[in-house]
């Protein structure tokens, strides 16, 4: 069974004896007790080690802890060569990542390995590391005075690997046209019909809001609505009413605040959120 706890002082002789391997000490750069022992001691920085069997096959160590941007760094990832290929070194990254965000509250997280390294470098490609060609690290200089360029990973966690971003929200409708002439009217912006089957808004500053024509009407509450902050709720309500919205119920209030849900021209709920 595979396990995960904080490394400690007694697993020192383990971690140094894994990463002195030759075939992981290649791999890396400064080793040693006294590197660990600083590492251990210093708050901006945590071991963990994986077990096997209540054994420990290998250690990684976070950096960049106490960052202000909060960039935390997978400073190190070892696996002894006698353990390797069963997944672990897969498992203790992903182990990594999560507590770098989860327990660290990372907003970035990063590593650099050495140009070559191509069974580390495949495995983070694997787990969503896209390489960052204009980082600019320094390459390593070996004890034998050769020179290893360094890779730098940035973690693009979800699509972000794929250039994702937030596009449009798209809303199903008879009319599209219509809805983006009343929403361009709520939030600003010139409605565009691309054809009869599709229109649109680009509010200033915010996605751009669909609209595309289906042939199905509009059945049961929406799971999805649009909030439009405003300064004055009645007021706002009474001016999106002679724009063809239609109130539901009066002015909610709780700890977050206010909001008046109204239904657009075509149904769709949508709220004027204010204090
Ligand atoms: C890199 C390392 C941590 C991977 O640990 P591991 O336990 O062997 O890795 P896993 O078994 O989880 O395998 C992960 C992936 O690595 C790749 N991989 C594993 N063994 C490999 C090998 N011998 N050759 C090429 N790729 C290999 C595979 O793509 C594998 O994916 P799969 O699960 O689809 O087969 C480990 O090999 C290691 O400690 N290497 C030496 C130190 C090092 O290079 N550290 C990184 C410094 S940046």
């Amino acid at each position: 069974m595979r396990t995960f706890r904080p490394g400690k002082e007694a697993d020192l002789e383990t971690i140094i004896t894994l990463e002195a391997e030759p075939d992981a000490a290649r791999w890396l750069c400064e080793i040693g007790r006294t590197w660990h022992a600083l590492a251990l001691a210093d708050p901006a920085q945590e071991h963990v080690v994986v077990l096997a069997d209540d054994r420990v096959v290998g250690f990684g160590v976070l950096a960049g802890l106490a960052r202000e941007d909060k960039a935390v760094e997978v400073r190190r990832i070892v696996v002894g060569p006698a353990h390797a290929g069963r997944g672990h070194g897969r498992a203790l990254l992903r182990e990594l990542v999560g507590r770098a965000y989860a327990v660290h509250g990372a907003r970035r997280v990063w590593l650099d390995v050495k140009a070559g390294n191509d069974r580390a470098h495949g495995l983070y490609l694997d787990e969503g590391f896209v390489d960052e060609p204009d980082a600019g690290a320094a390459p390593f200089v070996e004890a034998d005075g050769t020179v290893t360029p360094l890779i730098v990973m940035g973690h693009a966690p979800g699509l972000a690997r794929f250039g994702a971003e937030f596009q449009e929200v798209v809303v199903d409708c008879a009319e599209p046209y219509r809805l983006a002439v009343f929403w361009a009217r709520v939030l600003g912006g010139e409605p565009v019909g691309r054809d009869a089957s599709w229109a649109y808004v680009d509010p200033p500053g915010r996605p751009r809001v669909a609209f595309q024509r289906v042939p199905e009407g509009k059945s049961g509450k929406n799971r999805l609505h649009l909030d439009v902050s405003v300064s004055d709720i009645p007021a706002a309500t009474r001016a999106v009413e002679l724009l063809g919205a239609v109130r539901l119920g009066g002015i909610v209030r709780d700890d977050q605040g206010a909001f008046q849900v109204l239904r657009d021209p075509e149904g769709n709920e949508f709220c004027l959120v204010g204090d």
